[in-house]
């Protein structure tokens, strides 16, 4: 009777150890906001990198964070908010990473460090099939003063800010989602949308009387947010993406939403 009490006592202290290791999936030890997850801080407004389809935000972005977080034993968690919000959450410890089509640039690399970057954007000028603006050059002319619609905060709000505003040849209207941008185009609002390549295809491939300009405004790199409180975060999710551009991984996933 001793021996089999015993017996049940070992099997429980065993079977509680294990229950304590379950919580933290993590094979990786990483110190993340929840344990066991990896958050993913996104504006879901950027067709084919993050976008909503059928009630679930999907894309390249969602696909490669997820194969990220499989290697790292964690489980992703979406958080979908502003594209301007995505920085300051990952800065101050509401997100761990933030994956968004994000242009590295030297400001933003002041508030959060970023990743080996995984694609290059390209910003581009959307104008309706008749305009009068025929290249990105038209946008700096002399005496130029059209109005150019962005989404809020990001790398088009800001170059167009420098560039076209602050010149005194032109205004900047900005927008919450660049889907708005491509609305207010349409109807007249603005003269021109800068924004990404691929969103850009995206938003001309559904809306009629659309034309991207062929001369390109800026190629950038995109790359993902992480805390600079985070180094180990910062290795690990770096060492992961490394394999998957490398293994081809990423490409593949590129491949199925680009180029077809
Ligand atoms: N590449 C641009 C930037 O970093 C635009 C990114 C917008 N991304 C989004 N998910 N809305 O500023």
């Amino acid at each position: 009777m001793k021996k089999l009490f015993a017996l049940i006592l070992a099997v429980m202290m065993v079977l509680s150890m294990l229950a304590g290791c379950a919580p933290s999936a993590s094979t990786s030890g990483l110190k993340t906001v929840e344990a066991g997850k990896l958050i993913m801080a996104t504006n879901a407004e950027f067709p084919p990198y993050e976008f909503v389809e059928g009630g679930k935000i999907t894309g390249i972005d969602v696909e490669i964070a997820d194969a990220i977080a499989k290697k790292l034993g964690l489980e992703l968690k979406i958080e979908n908010m502003e594209f301007d919000s995505i920085i300051s959450s990952v800065k101050g410890g509401k997100a761990d990473i933030g994956v968004a089509g994000m242009t590295v640039t030297p400001e933003r690399l002041e508030e959060v460090s970023f990743t080996t970057s995984y694609a290059t954007g390209v910003q581009v000028v959307i104008v309706t099939e008749n305009s009068t603006i025929t290249a990105v050059d038209d946008l700096f002319a002399e005496g130029a003063n059209h109005t150019i619609g962005v989404q809020l905060a990001t790398t088009g709000d800001l170059y167009s800010t420098w560039d076209i505003e602050d010149e005194g040849l032109g205004t900047v209207d900005r927008y919450n989602k660049g889907a708005d941008a491509v609305m207010a185009l349409k109807t007249g609002k603005v003269d021109c949308v800068i924004i990404d390549n691929e969103p850009a295809k995206a938003f001309v491939a559904e809306n009629e009387g659309l034309k991207i300009l062929d001369t390109e405004y800026a190629v950038e790199d995109y790359a993902i947010a992480i805390s600079k409180n985070n180094s180990e975060l910062l290795t690990a999710v770096d060492n992961a993406l490394k394999e998957l551009i490398k293994d081809g991984t990423v490409a593949s996933i590129v491949g199925k939403y680009i180029g077809k």
